[in-house]
């Protein structure tokens, strides 16, 4: 997730002036680093955000026109070559991009043979000289655009600009957002309607395949194959800060909602269906180490060690590898027994939870191969680790995490079935899971559409001050995320537990006055976990159950019931955790509680 911002008009306004007060209502989006180009004055790059990027912009930076934005890294360290706008070779095309060029290798093969000279590690960089390739040809900046757009593969917000036309800007769409600002002798392009808000409230906003160009009077709007669109502008009600949270009350919800995308994100350019493998380059640099590791050691803290023990499951019965999970704050104290053999795998949103790198750093004293699941690109354990999987969520801006959560456990399977291959996986295997992970975004989106009944149950329920929640197997964990959110987000008691466990003393605290959510999908434990929810009901126990859809018996049994679809045993805590979270996210809203930013609490721990 990066965010884009570009101007023009004949108003007098500074462009400068204009993009970089913008940025700033986009920082939410990425802040690696910053760049902006005015056709009139040149491109300035830095890594760091807007207030880096002032330092560096000169006083006589002024222009009419320009493109500008905020860079969350996907493709290569935070860098100033790796920041935007990226330049074709002669300096005269600029381009800002918020997305993921799928196919940039072969095409960076092919434009490389034309003489094209690349100077930074971003995907990006290849559609603009792209575009001057077909210049070459076109000699017509939109037809050029246009041709370009039209061979790459990927995500993409597109916003460009030739430098002897000024005025004139073209953006793009697919996949991700770009709305068109429509002023008085005044448009703006950007990623959502935060930093335009302030010069005018009319807005359109592009879909999937369509490009727009506009001027300083007019805009127009057309589809890949040029065929014309036309759509009426809309009126922002929004203030600037609902606009960055896309219309949602809090960054939680958003980011709950982004879910389904985020694992289309973390899969993409991944899954080999048809070889029932995974492709995971960032650890080819591993290479024979890896085919040598005999044991997984996952450090890990708070979330992210539950993500951990979820692969826990996945690795040892799919891969046969044997796995076992540290909290981060424990490791170097215990004196692990690791060795060369050993892979010390770290998982961390941020890459900066201290005791999550001081594990890692323990694990390389000891011999280990150090990999790094991690969703912050150039962070310190991205860069302390030997090689790793980038989760690409886009940042995480609420304390609770959410979809770094679904991100992490989605490079888990995908490292199962990577290991698993090399292991004696069968291919048959390997494409079962790989079939399912590309459903799961599509499921999610059902889990989400149906939150009404979620908000319902956590008002229902807004009066109890201690609930338990049990699982078992692959949702032992998704147990304990589901009191940790609960109990972060609305300071209450909150305890996961193992369900086979509950007999060994947590029972003792059931009574009507005490709920249990259960999460009793159709799997392996099915049987199992409905044993124990008799258990709770003799003592008068209330149970929410969540169960999957077309499960009727169930509900003859329990208080509450939701439903969410089935996947495949190992996948189905990706589904699980998801009302879990919109449990714990409406509990806390019902309360009147800091949904973002609960009390005591910090997103990046960085001190022991
Ligand atoms: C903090 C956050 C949690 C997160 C944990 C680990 O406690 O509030 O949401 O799970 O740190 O963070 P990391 O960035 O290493 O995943």
């Amino acid at each position: 997730m990066c965010g884009i911002f570009a101007y023009t008009g004949s108003k007098g306004k500074n462009a400068a002036t204009v993009l970089m007060d913008g940025l700033l209502s986009l920082e939410y989006r990425g802040y690696d680093s910053a760049g902006i180009f005015l056709p009139e004055s040149g491109n300035v790059k830095t890594p760091g955000a807007v207030t880096e990027l002032r330092k560096k912009v000169p006083k006589e930076f002024k222009g009419k026109s320009g493109i500008a934005h905020l860079r969350w890294a996907t493709h290569g360290e935070p860098t100033e070559a790796n920041a935007h706008p990226h330049s074709d070779c002669t300096g005269q095309i600029m381009l800002v991009h918020n997305g993921i060029i799928e196919n940039f290798k072969e095409l960076k093969a092919r434009l490389e043979k034309t003489g094209h000279i690349f100077v930074s590690d971003s995907d990006t960089e290849i559609l603009v000289h792209l575009v001057e390739e077909h210049m070459k040809s076109e000699n017509d900046f939109e037809k050029a655009a246009l041709a370009a757009l039209n061979e790459v593969r990927g995500t993409y917000g597109i916003a460009m600009q030739y430098k002897h036309e000024p005025e004139r800007i073209i953006a793009a769409r697919m996949g991700s957002p770009i709305v068109l600002g429509l002023g008085d002798k005044e448009h703006f392009i950007a990623s959502d309607p935060s930093p335009i808000l302030p010069h005018t409230r009319t807005v359109v906003f592009l879909e999937d395949g369509e490009v727009a160009v506009i001027t300083p009077d007019k805009h127009r709007i057309f589809k890949l194959d040029s065929t014309g669109v036309h759509r009426s502008p809309e009126n922002i009600e929004w203030n600037a800060e609902e606009a960055q949270k896309g219309g949602y009350e809090h960054f939680m919800l958003k980011e709950i909602m982004e879910g389904p995308e985020v694992i289309e994100n973390t899969l993409r350019g991944r899954l080999v269906v048809d070889k029932g493998n995974a492709k995971l380059g960032g650890l080819e640099s591993a290479g024979a180490q890896l085919e040598n590791v005999d044991r997984i050691v996952v450090v890990a803290c708070g979330t992210a060690s539950y993500a951990g023990l979820v692969g826990e499951y996945m690795l040892e019965e799919h891969a046969k590898i044997p796995v076992e999970v540290e909290i981060g704050s424990e490791f170097r104290y215990k004196k692990p027994v690791i060795n060369e053999k050993t892979a010390v795998l770290a998982i961390s949103q941020s890459g900066e939870t201290l005791d999550t790198l001081e594990a890692v750093r323990e694990g390389k004293r000891r011999g280990a191969l150090t990999l790094g699941i991690v969703n912050a690109v150039g962070s310190t354990i991205a860069r302390e680790t030997d090689a790793g999987v980038y989760n690409h969520a886009g940042p995480e801006i609420s304390v609770a995490s959410t979809k770094a959560f679904l991100s992490q456990m989605t490079v888990l399977a995908l490292l199962t079935m990577f290991l698993g291959r090399l292991r004696g996986m069968t291919q048959e295997e390997g494409q079962e899971i790989a079939r399912a992970l590309k459903e799961l975004p599509a499921k999610v989106q059902r889990i989400l559409d149906n939150r009404q009944k979620i908000e319902a149950l956590a008002k229902k329920y807004i009066k109890n001050r201690d609930f338990l929640f049990i699982g078992r197997k692959y949702n032992y964990p998704v147990a304990y995320e589901g009191a940790i959110k609960l109990k972060e987000l609305s300071y209450i008691h909150a305890e996961g537990c193992g369900a086979g466990e509950m007999k060994h003393g947590p029972i003792a605290m059931i009574d009507e006055n005490f709920p249990t959510i259960a999460i009793v999908t159709k799997d392996s434990m099915y049987e199992k976990m409905i044993s124990n929810i008799h258990e709770i009901k003799a003592r008068k126990g209330p149970v929410i159950a969540l169960a999957s859809e077309g499960d009727s018996d169930i509900a003859k049994l329990v208080d509450d019931c939701l439903y969410v679809p089935e996947t495949i045993e190992m996948l189905s805590p990706i589904l699980n955790v998801v009302p879990l979270q919109l449990f714990a996210y409406y509990f806390a809203k019902e309360k009147g509680l800091n949904v973002d930013r609960p009390r005591n609490l910090a997103k990046s721990v960085t001190v022991e």
